[in-house]
């Protein structure tokens, strides 16, 4: 079943081909960056207007790379929630519309779960059940994953999300939007331990987070600072190492609480790199339970993540999460509707479908 993925939920354009024989036939992306920069955030109207323009244009380029006429497609899949709604709406119109046109089922789909399922459109060995980190400018959440559809939230933050806390604070250091990958390009160049910020929500038990009481401490920081580069490098590197940590330290508590050997990290916060290596030293067998002498070095978890193309938002993951819930019979019926905000654990199981084996992928 080959599937065209939409993806126009805020500032990236993305459009994707996805064969559930074959993978991942063919991905373009045209993001918005230049067009919000002057704003210093996304402007909404500006990122609908755009997606009008973009969208048509990079469905012919993907359909051509991947060498299929519109009549060679099997469905549909455009996110249809949560994000901004007139950008929604653009993805769900042209969407709907293309299905419409070639007679085609389509589905709208829940752009977080694209997230969550991101890292299996290139791992064939890795499926449910697993503990997913998603980290993305508008959620930071820890979810228990028993298979496709069945999700089962562990926590999340009170405030700000982790994406959210690198742009604000990138922003207040005077950094260029987007922040978060200019805040840790900046923090390669800063030393560990000059600037120390506590790491919230990690004294008391629980899966949520609050990362915006640590964008006060590094604000009073800054602006108790010299401000000169290499203090800013120093306080961008004490802030990704807090932000950093404490992922880390919920995650653990998330695999000891679960007892899951694997984590998923899916969501833009998910392309840092400093992040990607603490994570990998995650254990099983429950670090909060003492080891007795002698019982051994724990086994280290096993880390998924989706290539840092895919982290950030793509209209792959789109395609791959819209084509599970075709091939289970799911689509709904020729409406255009969107939903903003959207609980996914409001979502419905994908009945025994399982994640589809693949001969080739790209
Ligand atoms: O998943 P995503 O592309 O869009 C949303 O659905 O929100 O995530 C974007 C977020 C932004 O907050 C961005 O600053 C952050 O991911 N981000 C990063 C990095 N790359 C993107 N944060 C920290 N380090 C990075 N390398
Ligand atoms: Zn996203």
């Amino acid at each position: 079943m080959r599937v065209l993925g939409i993806e126009t939920s805020c500032d990236e354009t993305g459009v994707a081909v996805y064969d559930t024989d074959r993978g991942l036939l063919a991905h373009a992306l045209f993001s918005q960056i230049a067009l919000h920069a002057e704003y210093g955030g996304v402007v909404p109207e500006l990122a609908s207007r755009d997606h009008v323009r973009k969208l048509l244009p990079l469905v012919r380029e993907v359909l051509a790379e991947a060498g299929l006429a519109p009549a060679d497609l099997d469905g549909v899949a455009y996110t249809a929630g949560p994000g901004l709604v007139g950008a929604l709406m653009v993805g769900a119109a042209a969407g709907r519309a293309l299905a419409w046109a070639l007679d085609l089922p389509a589905v709208g789909v829940h752009h977080m779960e694209g997230h969550l399922l991101a890292p299996l459109l290139e791992d064939p060995g890795l499926a449910p059940p697993f503990v997913a980190l998603l980290v993305s400018g508008g959620h930071t959440q820890l979810v228990e994953v028993a298979a496709v559809g069945d999700y089962r939230l562990l926590g999340e933050t009170l405030d700000d999300a982790a994406g959210e806390a690198f742009d604000k604070t990138a922003k207040m250091m005077g950094l260029p939007y987007p922040g978060g990958p200019e805040l840790a390009r900046l923090a390669e160049s800063g030393r560990p331990g000059v600037f120390t910020f506590s790491r919230p929500m990690t004294d008391r038990p629980g899966l949520d987070f609050s990362f915006s009481g640590l964008k006060t401490q590094v604000l009073l920081a800054w602006q108790g600072s010299d401000q000169a580069p290499q203090t800013r490098a120093d306080i961008a590197r004490g802030f990704e190492d807090a932000v950093v940590e404490t992922l880390a330290i919920k995650c653990q508590r998330a695999l000891d609480a679960t007892g899951a050997r694997t984590l998923v990290v899916a969501g833009g916060v998910g392309a840092n790199t400093r992040l990607r290596e603490r994570l990998q030293t995650l254990v099983v067998g429950g670090t909060s339970v003492p080891k007795r002498s002698g019982a051994g070095v724990p086994p280290t978890a096993r880390v998924c993540f989706p290539r840092p193309a895919f982290c950030t938002d793509n209209g792959a993951m789109i395609a791959f999460a819209g084509a599970l819930r075709l091939q289970a019979g799911q689509h709904e019926a020729a409406v255009v509707t969107v939903t903003p905000r959207w609980d996914m654990a409001s979502l419905s199981a994908v009945g025994g479908t399982s994640v589809p084996t693949r001969s080739n992928r790209d």
